[in-house]
């Protein structure tokens, strides 16, 4: 049985935010979700947060897991103190019993890390270990005259040859969860903070006979924990650079990985471009020779292969062909469903709308609850009128039909195929199929006419 137990009790003071620290995020995530889902990608059986501060927002954020469990640790008396709130929930079969430590503000070890650990712990305990030229504030990695683990001694309970260790805990572990336990009962607080050590029970394994092995992680910002907000910001680009190394690995190209943000999950085909200050958020699949110009937001949208997506766009929930042209300046909102060689250009905004294959919106539109049929084009200030104040009414356009310019189409309405409807027409009544359509005021010109002049 794999337990995981979650530390996240912590106030986190120097964030200054009334939000409790782990629910603050990394790439559009909560750092407590990227460490459970960490946790669930390891195939934990069981998964036990330790909660304190802020507990019940926490709890709440997390009620669409249920297996979640969570342990209340009131007042936090240090890490060893935490663990031993979550012990009654601590799971054993008899086989492979095993609990694992991670920290809520440390939440980007991957799990090759943790599966690492978890090799090197065999039967006995295993702790995630690292070199840092400045180990100032970390536990020491005490190792005796052989070289084996022997003890963790916190920063300010080290002696001065103590200090000069550069191997550090990073504070994840791995231990037998049945001697987990009773070791944790065994803890004291005397010690330079006055806190339960979680590190202690180090020194009661070697005591037992039990092996101590180190792994490491695979890179260092696997093991940064979170206190502040800078913290947080370096955190944030140091991990989007990784997202952005392994899009570089896959075949994008990115105009500058310094300028690249997903905060959800990019799925890339073969030869993507993507330009300076994008944002990707939720599940966002760009097909093959896709091309994304400058500072685009893109979320929960799926794009067609040989799209391309020029500069300035806002693109939600919406999902678009192959060969389109959206943009510069579009905007996609929620349900609109391009079709394949659509064009959708600068300040349109189509929402809960069908656009046939190889239809246009080049200029200026709103199209809104509409059903567009193929090869229409929609002229320059063109707006479906939806919503009458209480309900909102379909347009319906056929294919071939010819919408023009300034054209106002009151809806529910519908244009056959092939129509054509003149510029500026108010359409209240179904246009029939190829006919012209035209509502204007019939054009006069005054004979004799003078503009007035100023009085003197
Ligand atoms: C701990 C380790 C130290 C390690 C360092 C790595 C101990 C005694 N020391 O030190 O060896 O080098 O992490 O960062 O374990 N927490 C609770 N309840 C508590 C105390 C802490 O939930 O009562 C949580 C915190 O919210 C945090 C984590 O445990 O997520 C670590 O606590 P922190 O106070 O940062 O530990 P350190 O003293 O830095
Ligand atoms: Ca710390």
């Amino acid at each position: 049985m794999l337990n995981i137990v979650i530390l996240a009790a912590g106030q986190g003071k120097r964030m200054q935010s009334n939000r409790p620290k782990v629910l603050h995020t990394i790439a559009g995530r909560s750092m407590l979700a990227h460490v459970i889902n960490g946790a669930r990608a390891l195939a934990a059986d069981n998964i036990v947060v330790v909660v304190g501060h802020g507990a019940e927002y926490v709890q709440q954020a997390f009620a669409a897991q249920p297996d979640l469990q969570f342990a209340t640790q009131q007042p936090q008396l240090g890490t060893g103190h935490a663990v031993l709130q979550a012990v009654q929930q601590l799971k054993e079969d008899g086989r492979d019993d095993v609990t694992i430590v991670l920290y809520g503000d440390v939440p980007l070890v991957q799990t090759a890390s943790l599966q690492a650990l978890l090799d090197a712990q065999g039967q006995g305990v295993a702790v995630l270990t690292e070199y840092l030229s400045d180990p100032t504030g970390y536990g020491r990695i005490v190792r005796d005259a052989q070289g084996k683990v022997c003890a963790i001694v916190e920063h300010k309970d080290a002696s001065p040859e103590q200090r000069a260790i550069t191997e550090v805990n990073t504070g994840i572990l791995a231990a037998p969860t049945a001697q987990l336990k009773t070791w944790l009962a065994k803890l004291t607080n005397n010690n330079a903070q006055g806190e339960y050590y979680l590190t202690d029970v180090i020194g009661m394994a070697v005591a037992e006979g039990l092996a101590v092995n180190v792994a490491h992680p695979g890179a260092a910002y696997e093991t940064l924990g979170v206190n502040s907000r800078a913290q947080q910001a370096q955190l944030e680009r140091l991990w989007q650079l990784e997202l952005a190394r392994r899009q570089l690995e896959a075949g994008v190209t990115l105009a500058d990985p310094a300028r690249f943000d997903v905060r959800g999950n990019l799925t890339c085909g073969q030869d993507v471009f993507i330009d300076i200050g994008c944002v990707f958020e939720g599940t966002v699949e760009l097909g093959a020779g896709v091309y994304v110009g400058a500072h685009c937001v893109l979320r929960d949208v799926t794009i067609g292969a040989g799209t391309r997506i020029e500069p300035f766009s806002h693109l939600d929930q919406a999902v678009v062909g192959v060969d389109a042209k959206i943009g510069p300046y579009a905007r996609l909102r929620p349900g609109a469903a391009l079709a394949d060689r659509t064009h959708v250009g600068n300040f349109v905004e189509i929402k809960n709308a069908r656009l046939g294959v190889d239809s246009k919106a080049n200029h200026l539109a709103y199209i809104g609850d509409a059903d567009i049929g193929e090869r229409v084009n929609i002229g320059a200030g063109t707006i479906t009128c939806n919503y009458d104040g209480v309900n909102k009414h379909r347009t319906v356009i056929e294919d071939d039909a010819f919408i023009g310019s300034d054209t106002q189409l009151v809806a529910p309405v519908r244009v056959g195929r092939g129509a054509t409807l003149g510029a500026g027409t108010t359409l209240t009544h179904d246009a029939p199929p190829e006919k012209l359509t035209v509502s204007r005021a019939k054009q006069l010109t005054i004979e004799g006419w003078k503009r007035p002049v100023k009085k003197v």
